[in-house]
């Protein structure tokens, strides 16, 4: 099954599936999302995914429906879409109602929820590594819209990879307004140096990725220093790896970061050792 669409609870083909324009999703990205995916076809961390959900819903003060019924949906529309793995979109928006940027007047919230078959990352872009820019473009401060509320609104990410893909990079690194590293624009980042694991903190303001917990909880259980501090871009300069996590990377290498190249410019055994201790937990979850 290319795609499968589920419109609050009903089952349809994406020619089929039909939202309203006066949607306050299309209409102003007035909305919440969370990205799974399956391993041996059962949704992986949804625990940690729909607990995110709720916590973006409330800062926007979105209604979610009732959870039991989410997830039940989740698991019909992966089991009917008979993947060997799924990619799986949920989404909520504030709903329709009159055209007019006032909240209070919508008529209800609208479940969508998308799958289609798991795409993996190529294994050469793993062996090989990606290249990362440094966007002019800085992470929206936490005082503004929080990067912390996983919205239907991207646009700072997607003027960021913009800017990386004209650049001719592979995704972009952004900074935040003091100059700090915050994350990618769809992916949290990891940096290796003398032997301990840092990442940028969350009060900076940057998304909680559910595979950024993972590692800082893994990495730790298999006795690895694990430090969540400011992170400056010139740091990396000196790092030995720097690597991407997100629940669809699980953990990507970055071998180049503007003109500088990481360390010797190749994927270090690092990147590689976190990759496959999320993927050893994750069948173990599942299987569990
Ligand atoms: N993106 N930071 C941002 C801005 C993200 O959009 C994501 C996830 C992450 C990593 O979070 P997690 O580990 O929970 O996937 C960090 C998903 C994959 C997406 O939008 O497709």
């Amino acid at each position: 099954m290319p795609l499968l669409v589920n419109i609050d609870g009903t089952l349809c083909r994406p020619e089929e599936a039909v939202v309203s324009v006066l949607d306050r999703g299309f209409l102003y990205g007035d909305s919440v999302y969370e990205v799974i995916r399956t391993y041996k076809g059962k949704p992986f961390t949804l625990k940690e995914h729909l607990d995110r959900f709720e916590r973006s819903a409330a800062r926007l003060d979105i209604r979610l429906p009732d959870r039991d019924w989410l997830e039940k949906q989740i698991h019909s529309t992966i089991e009917a879409a008979g993947n060997d793995e799924s990619y799986c979109r949920i989404i909520v928006t504030r709903g329709g109602g009159p055209i007019t940027l006032d909240p209070t007047k919508s008529t209800g919230s609208l479940t969508v929820i998308l799958v289609k078959e798991y795409e993996h990352f190529p294994d050469w872009m793993y062996a090989a590594g990606i290249k990362v820019h440094i966007p002019m473009i800085r992470r929206n401060p936490p005082a503004a819209l929080d990067p912390a509320i996983k919205s239907g609104n991207y646009l700072n990410s997607i003027l960021a990879l913009l800017e990386a893909r004209r650049a001719g990079f592979d995704d972009a690194l952004m900074l935040d307004v003091l100059g700090r590293v915050t994350e990618a624009t769809s992916a949290n980042v990891f940096m290796y140096h003398q032997k301990k694991l840092y990442t940028p903190a969350l009060r900076i303001g940057i998304l909680e990725g559910v595979t950024r917990r993972l590692v800082i909880d893994l990495a730790s259980r298999h006795g690895f220093e694990v430090e969540e501090c400011d992170i400056f871009p010139e740091q990396f300069w000196t790092a030995r790896e720097v690597m991407l996590t997100s629940t669809l990377k699980e953990v990507m290498p970055v071998v180049q970061i503007g003109d500088a190249r990481v360390n010797t410019g190749k994927p270090g055994p690092m990147a590689k050792k976190l990759r496959e201790i999320i993927q050893a937990y994750a069948h173990q979850q599942v299987n569990a």
